[in-house]
């Protein structure tokens, strides 16, 4: 397959901003035919730079899906190639496998691509990314307990300390490291029974990956880190109550990770307003500036144990969030001036 010429050179911008150059070896990582396009642009760009540049391919098995069930799962041979790399761009969505730790903990690092082109281009992160989403870094390793609260009723509060922090800026060029591209916020979870209190989603706010802009309020209860209640009259109410019990697990009540966006290049109206809108992996959503992003479901992608399958990712606007009574987010806007992007 021949890389289209636009699609190269920004491949090649991504490539440089996670340090790939003469001395590096690059893999791509994809199964069957999916991205093949990607695969093709990214080592044209590898190769252009001067990488030593390969391709990884197997075959999509049937039913995979993302993380614990991907395609590379039993391919050692595999495997092992990649584990010899400096970066592997996966295409296929290893996503807090196994696998995917095995190949970053021998230092090779990841950078997962998934997102349309025009979300690429859109979104294509800097140095500044970075440096902003390093400044919240450092402000939330400080921190022992975090408090997000609303204008109609979320008062929430984790106790933190017991996993790291995770960072997205949207490349890496750090020893194993893993990042995906799109994307800049960060978050981490509490200890796993350290979250008390109220979320109410607003109208507006989000239920991803299941793409829907919720149009009532939901009201959960949280108590020592599982939701307990779930209430709201709405179709959005009963549709996280449906799709939550449906996977007969009580883990899947856990609440997950918890952070903020800070990527101004992110769209929070996308899922109307552009052009592949829900049929995107939903990064405008995760990382849009100033959004609180709860979760529920599993911890596994920050070291902990509940690896159920029911993850809700529920951006939040309008909130303010706190790091030991410190105010970072206040009402929908970053306030510490290392994070902010001027005029935002
Ligand atoms: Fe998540």
């Amino acid at each position: 397959m021949t890389a289209d010429h636009d699609v190269v050179s920004l491949f090649t911008k991504e490539l440089q901003l996670c340090g790939v150059g003469q001395g590096q070896t690059l893999a791509v990582l994809s199964e069957s035919n999916i991205r093949a396009d990607y695969a093709a642009a990214f080592l044209a760009a590898a190769e252009g730079l001067g990488a030593d540049a390969f391709h990884v391919n197997v075959k999509k098995r049937p039913g995979s899906y993302f993380g614990p069930g991907n395609s590379l799962r039993g391919h050692q041979g595999a495997i092992e190639a990649l584990k010899r790399t400096d970066i592997v761009i996966d295409l296929m969505g290893l996503l807090w496998s196994k696998e995917q730790t095995e190949i970053t903990n021998t230092g090779t690092r990841m950078l997962l691509v998934l997102e349309p082109i025009d979300v690429l281009r859109r979104m294509l992160p800097s140095a500044d990314t970075r440096r902003r989403v390093e400044a919240g870094e450092r402000r939330f390793k400080a921190a022992k307990t975090l408090r997000c609260t609303s204008p109609i009723g979320t008062d929430v509060t984790y106790r933190l300390g017991a996993y790291p922090i995770v960072t997205q800026y949207g490349f890496t060029d750090t020893a194993g490291r893993w990042d995906a591209w799109p994307g800049a916020f960060l978050y981490t979870a509490a200890h796993d029974d350290g979250v008390d209190g109220t979320v109410v989603i607003n109208t507006g706010d989000m239920l991803l990956p299941l793409m829907r802009y919720v149009t009532g309020p939901i009201t959960l209860t949280i108590k020592s880190g599982h939701v307990t209640k779930i209430e709201g009259s709405g179709l959005d109410a009963e549709f996280m109550r449906a799709y939550m019990a449906r996977f007969n697990d009580p883990r899947a009540f856990a609440v997950s990770h918890i952070g903020w966006g800070l990527d101004d290049k992110a769209i929070w109206e996308f899922m109307g307003t552009t052009h592949l809108g829900p049929h995107t992996g939903g990064q405008d959503g995760r990382s849009f500036y100033g959004n609180v992003l709860f979760s529920t479901g599993p911890n596994t992608e920050m070291g902990g144990k509940n690896d159920t399958h029911c993850h809700l990712d529920i951006p939040l606007r309008g909130c303010s969030l706190y790091l030991d009574n410190q105010l970072v987010v206040e009402n929908g806007r970053i306030v510490p001036e290392d994070m902010r992007v001027p005029g935002r």
